[in-house]
């Protein structure tokens, strides 16, 4: 088929802004830029958009390294967001995150236009596992330890279910926390209700999936088949 016509069925694009990706050189066939919209293509052929390899799926799945002060939303009208990060590369395609960092946060942010697979993993009774590494002003103590693993009961009296907390350094000021529901602002708050504060938050996993080392902070990449089905624990 013709490549603009490849371009905008895997881009999920108009034919016109097909031409354009094509146009403005950012689309190669085997490792060649080519302009040509007409250019003939096939299944054999290596075809990448922003370096990045395209073939057409029914939905998107990205794993992002949410750098600080990027906000977990699709849009807003102050800060750059997490889909404003990745959009380029998918024009047409209604992507939002699937669960959420603070803005000031680090780590991986699931972004995807599945709507019914984030309904599922955000679903509270899947409990889809989310570990963190977190950086408190103050050690952790063993009622902490405690606390957290017979359930925090937050300032507003919201009764959360047990969660697992480590020291990773010696001063214990550096901890990972394993959180199996998500609550606004959920790991600040069950610190807080023992007087500790949030120096840095990272998140590490996501149902198992770790977050590529390889992705520094505003880089991302799709996630591969299996790591799509581990999170979605099928
Ligand atoms: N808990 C928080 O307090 N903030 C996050 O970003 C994630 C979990």
């Amino acid at each position: 088929m013709r490549l603009d016509k490849y371009m905008a069925e895997s881009a999920q694009c108009t034919r016109s802004e097909s031409r354009e990706l094509i146009r403005s050189g950012r689309v190669t066939v085997n490792g060649a830029v080519c302009k040509r919209p007409d250019q003939q293509v096939s299944e054999v052929d290596d075809i990448c958009l922003d370096g990045r390899s395209s073939t057409h799926q029914d939905f998107v799945y990205l794993m992002l390294n949410k750098p600080q002060g990027v906000v977990s939303a699709s849009t807003d009208r102050h800060d750059t967001t997490v889909v404003d990060l990745v959009q380029a590369a998918y024009p047409r395609r209604e992507l939002f995150p699937a669960g959420r960092l603070d803005k000031t946060s680090t780590g991986f942010v699931l972004i995807t236009d599945d709507g019914a697979f984030a309904h599922d993993i955000l679903a509270p009774k899947r409990h889809v596992p989310k570990t963190y590494r977190v950086t408190l002003d103050t050690p952790l103590t063993a009622g902490m330890a405690a606390g957290f693993a017979a359930g925090v009961t937050l300032a507003d009296g919201t009764k959360l279910s047990p969660a697992e907390v480590t020291a990773l350094s010696d001063d214990g000021r550096t901890v990972r926390v394993v959180l199996h529901q998500g609550v606004y602002h959920q790991i600040k708050r069950m610190f807080g209700v023992y007087g500790a504060g949030v120096d840095a938050l990272h998140r590490e996993s996501i149902g198992g999936v770790p977050l590529d080392q390889a992705l520094a902070p505003g880089q991302w990449r799709e996630l591969t088949g299996e790591e799509v089905a581990r999170i979605a624990g099928r």
